[in-house]
């Protein structure tokens, strides 16, 4: 039982207001509310204020908190209610914090509360967390990048892609490793009334609130996008009422594929009718031939890449090879001749090769992305790096590749082949020049893609030249060696 004066000697009659800094500070919570139960503040005999909320209500209040005794009792709280609290204290109910301070300041007494599935407290946090993991997966679902900057005639240059989403809860912050790692190639901002987020590829960094009006409404990639989302858009598992749960309409409005569902829906049946006629393909089983992944890969429509004019580069080269050389994805020429690596990428990979002593013949030469990524500018089609969503989306065939041909040693090229193969960004510059084991027992080189050295001229290209000759003649000798 508490005692009528409190542990430190502070007034029960004492009230204190503590302002929170920022509206999903949990930490800041934590560590004020520690010091309030150790002091014996009871719940009532606090105010706790959200940056932008009336202090003046709490004027008489105390700002400053008391100091806890150095004998005072360590506070307790179990797992479940810090995982739950955790998640709560991003949502918007203005009363959270104050419900989190009645639940710790009752589990001092009654440790085993959380398990009080009547308890009116453990209830609203339950519902809280609910509602604000409820609202991250919408975040995570329903976001759409728009560019709104483009890449220069040669490719080069900043693409910027800008979202904007309104979640009900204190929720960016806490989602922006989740994007980070799901888009970290890309130059991005999060836009929301309540902050916003920028990722230049290397930095996050935060912003104020922003407007509506300061995202951009639509973009060229959109089209992309919609006729994507038509394609994969299913009527036989069409089910409206379950799709307005999922998906609500408040969210439509940012979402460029939403503007195609009344029309998706209308004629849903009717597709369906159709697409029971044609059978349709579904990839879900691992193709065990080479040949399978060739037909499969130029069906696949899994990513909104394969909906463009273009066609699938399957890999090639001795099904036993003991070396997998993995690009990027096939370039104009490679669409066109439908084999990888016979532009000037792979003119000057032939170079390297040769001069180094490996034989391209032996080994078999395939991409992460198996299909063109372009923008159309007049007659050219400007190259276009696939997004991280594309690579992992396409990660399902190389991987099939790879336990057909079950090569000792695999080399990839570039970032987006580092990504196919481990399924995270790494750095070039950090991972090059040593193996790295793979699960199935193989080792993976990483090294730069040879039109990174097409890019640059003089003394940087020939550097690079050197780093990648250097990095091909260590491969070599360790296919020696396992080869021995
Ligand atoms: N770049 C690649 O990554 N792959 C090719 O096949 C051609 C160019």
């Amino acid at each position: 039982m508490r005692s009528s004066r409190s542990l430190s000697g502070v007034k029960l009659g004492t009230y204190y207001v503590v302002h929170m800094p920022e509206p999903d500070d949990f930490d800041f919570w934590r560590e004020r509310a520690r010091g309030l139960i150790q002091c014996d503040v009871p719940p009532d005999r606090i105010a706790w204020v959200e940056p932008g909320g009336s202090g003046d209500l709490f004027a008489h209040g105390k700002r400053r908190m008391p100091v806890p005794p150095k004998d005072a009792p360590p506070v307790r709280a179990n797992r479940r209610f810090v995982s739950l609290a955790r998640n709560a204290a991003l949502h918007s109910d203005p009363e959270r914090f104050a419900l989190l301070y009645r639940l710790l300041w009752r589990l001092q007494a009654n440790p085993r509360i959380m398990e009080d599935k009547a308890d009116l407290d453990v209830r609203k946090l339950e519902e809280l967390d609910k509602s604000v993991r409820r609202d991250s997966h919408k975040m995570h679902a329903f976001v759409r990048f728009r560019l709104v900057e483009d890449a220069d005639e040669n490719g080069e240059g900043a693409e910027h892609y800008v979202a904007w989403f309104e979640p009900d809860h204190h929720i960016l912050r806490a989602n922006a490793g989740f994007f980070m790692r799901r888009f970290s190639n890309m130059r991005w901002s999060i836009l929301t009334p309540r902050g916003s987020l920028h990722w230049d590829g290397e930095t996050m960094a935060e912003g104020p609130p922003a407007d509506r009006s300061d995202a951009p409404s639509g973009d060229p990639t959109e089209d992309l996008w919609r006729s994507y989302y038509a394609s994969i858009f299913n009527p036989a598992r069409l089910k409206i009422g379950a799709m307005l749960k999922e998906m609500p309409k408040k969210y439509w409005k940012n979402m460029p594929e939403a503007a195609l569902i009344p029309e998706l829906v209308a004629g849903a049946q009717k597709r369906e009718s159709a697409m029971v006629e044609k059978g349709t393909l579904e990839f879900e089983e691992r193709p065990e031939t080479l040949a399978a992944i060739d037909k499969a890969i130029h069906a696949c429509r899994k990513c909104p890449i394969g909906q463009l004019d273009n066609h699938a580069v399957m890999g090639e080269g001795p099904q036993d090879a003991a070396l997998m050389i993995v690009g990027e994805q096939p370039g104009d020429q490679e669409d066109q001749q439908g084999r990888p690596f016979v532009g000037p990428a792979g003119q000057l990979l032939d170079a390297h090769l040769e001069k180094v002593g490996i034989d391209r013949r032996a080994a078999y030469v395939t991409n992460t992305v198996k299909h063109f990524k372009y923008v159309q500018r007049g007659k050219r089609r400007i190259h276009q790096s696939p997004g991280a969503k594309e690579i992992d989306t396409c990660r399902w065939w190389i991987e099939s590749e790879r336990a057909i041909v079950q090569p000792k040693l695999i080399l990839a090229m570039g970032a987006s082949a580092a990504r196919g193969m481990l399924g995270k960004t790494v750095s070039i510059t950090k991972v090059r020049g040593e193996p790295i084991a793979l699960e199935d027992g193989s080792e993976l080189w990483v090294t730069a893609h040879p039109s990174y050295l097409l890019r640059l001229d003089g003394p940087a290209r020939e550097e690079q030249a050197r780093l990648f000759d250097a990095d091909l003649a260590a491969v070599k000798e360790r296919l020696e060696e396992l080869a021995g």
